[in-house]
């Protein structure tokens, strides 16, 4: 039982999984100089970079990093602030065992700038949800979602930095479940052995 991460910049994800014992293979990056690099290597983990810039096309670029990751023949492919739009055969090959943490309350707010446009919209709830990557972006099977306040005067940086703090919670413990045989999916939607209601996670500040 292995988890591979993708990531493409500081890598506080990552460094949760790390924190929590996950059993990391190898940390591979898009990005040469990605700061989370540094992180895994202090801690002893394989590091690899695969820039998407050295491939004529976006196929060409995926086939080679899903080379580099079946390599370490892992159980689970966590993308943690990997910055990549992946083709439907991507998506295929890891069906099932490629999760990713984006930072809104899927369905609301997919894509980039979360923060910033959950603020212009005046909602009183964002969050971060846990999914399973599909073809269609920021759109699978919802494992595991916190939620937190949005105060009145927050800044982006503020309320980034609330989320962020309930990404390093439940990233690892969605991994964690997965690596335990914890989860399944019936018609679309995830469900934890057990207790359902572990699905969500809400923080209080
Ligand atoms: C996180 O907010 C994650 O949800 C998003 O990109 C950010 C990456 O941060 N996909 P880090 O590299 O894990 O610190």
């Amino acid at each position: 039982m292995s988890v591979v991460v993708l990531i493409s910049g500081r890598g506080s994800n990552m460094e949760a999984l790390l924190r929590a014992k996950i059993p990391v293979a190898a940390v591979i990056s898009n990005v040469a100089g990605a700061g989370g690099l540094a992180i895994a290597s202090r801690h002893g983990i394989p590091t690899l970079v695969v820039k998407h810039g050295d491939f004529a096309t976006r196929e060409a670029f995926e086939d080679a990093l899903v080379h580099e990751i079946d390599r370490f023949a892992p159980s689970l492919v966590a993308h943690a602030g990997f910055m990549r739009i992946t083709t439907a055969r991507y998506v295929d090959h890891y069906a099932g065992r490629a999760m990713n943490i984006h930072p809104s309350l899927l369905p609301s707010f997919t894509g980039l700038h979360t923060h910033e446009r959950a603020l212009a919209a005046g909602v009183k709830v964002h969050g971060c949800t846990v999914h399973f990557v599909t073809a269609e972006l920021d759109a699978g099977p919802i494992f595991l979602q916190a939620a937190v306040p949005v105060l009145a005067h927050d800044t982006v940086d503020a309320l980034a930095a609330r989320v962020l703090r309930q990404e390093h919670v439940v990233y690892p413990r969605a991994v964690r479940w997965f690596l335990d045989g914890k989860l399944s999916i019936q018609n679309g939607r995830v469900h934890v052995k057990g207790n359902d209601a572990q699905l969500a996670y809400s923080d209080t500040p």
